[in-house]
């Protein structure tokens, strides 16, 4: 078993450099900022104020979120639907960060991340993997890029999937929801102390992934040595 965690700003290509690491390793990849998306699409369908500690907090009750593996691909399940791509939409990302600094709701999405990284061998991204979620991991990541690159990355993602957005705005929410993510007080969105600060400004993901296969193995090549004892 093998525990990866990639933390890091939105941007930073976590998911894609996750995508490609879990294919070429074949082990499973998860995306947890999809479950705090969940809760924040709910939270919105409610019309509730995601800032709002008892509000949210209320919701939880009527949410259960499941995760399947279909054809490789990580779904989410509200209540049931497989929500695709309906988290994914800009509005979303707001909500979601919004609702991720509610300690309520970080603890409602616990058990889900810790038991899937339990019963298989994960890449799984996020902000609190190699700080909360995965204290002991093998190799822990904080990927991260200049401000303007993951704003144009960010962007491009959303104009391949039609969105009417306009750079500017994209880049100023993003460092809205940085600020949020990495100044609240609970799981704040910063690198664990053990972690590996990359900055892949101008890589491409396949490049940014071969790099973290490098570490990856340098990493299993000391435990084989006996030079690193497994932390789990
Ligand atoms: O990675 P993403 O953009 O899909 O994440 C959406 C939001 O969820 C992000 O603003 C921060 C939050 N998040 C978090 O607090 N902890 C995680 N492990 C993953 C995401």
């Amino acid at each position: 078993m093998i525990q990866i965690a990639i933390d890091g700003p939105s941007g930073a290509g976590k998911s894609t450099v996750a995508k490609l690491i879990a294919k070429k390793m074949g082990i499973v990849y998860v995306d947890t900022g999809a479950l705090y998306r969940t809760v924040g699409y709910y939270v919105r369908q409610k019309g509730v104020d995601p800032k709002s500690h008892e509000g949210v907090s209320a919701l939880l009750g009527e949410i259960d979120i499941q995760v399947k593996y279909e054809n490789g691909e990580q779904c989410v399940y509200l209540n049931g639907e497989n929500l695709g791509d309906k988290i994914r939409q800009n509005e979303i990302s707001k909500y979601a960060s919004d609702v991720s600094a509610i300690p309520a709701v970080r603890a409602f999405l616990l058990d889900t991340q810790k038991s899937i990284a339990s019963q298989n061998s994960v890449v799984m991204d996020g902000r609190d993997i190699g700080t909360v979620i995965l204290p002991n991991a093998d190799v822990k990541i904080f990927l991260t890029a200049t401000d303007e690159e993951r704003a144009k990355r960010r962007y491009n993602e959303l104009i391949a999937k039609g969105a009417d957005v306009r750079l500017e705005d994209i880049l100023k929410e993003m460092k809205e929801r940085d600020a949020n993510d990495k100044g609240r007080k609970i799981a704040p969105a910063i690198p664990a102390e053990d972690a590996i600060i990359f900055d892949n400004t101008g890589l491409t993901g396949e490049e940014s992934c071969e790099k973290i296969l490098e570490i990856v193995r340098d990493v299993q090549n000391k435990r084989k040595e006996g030079v690193l004892q497994p932390t789990n």
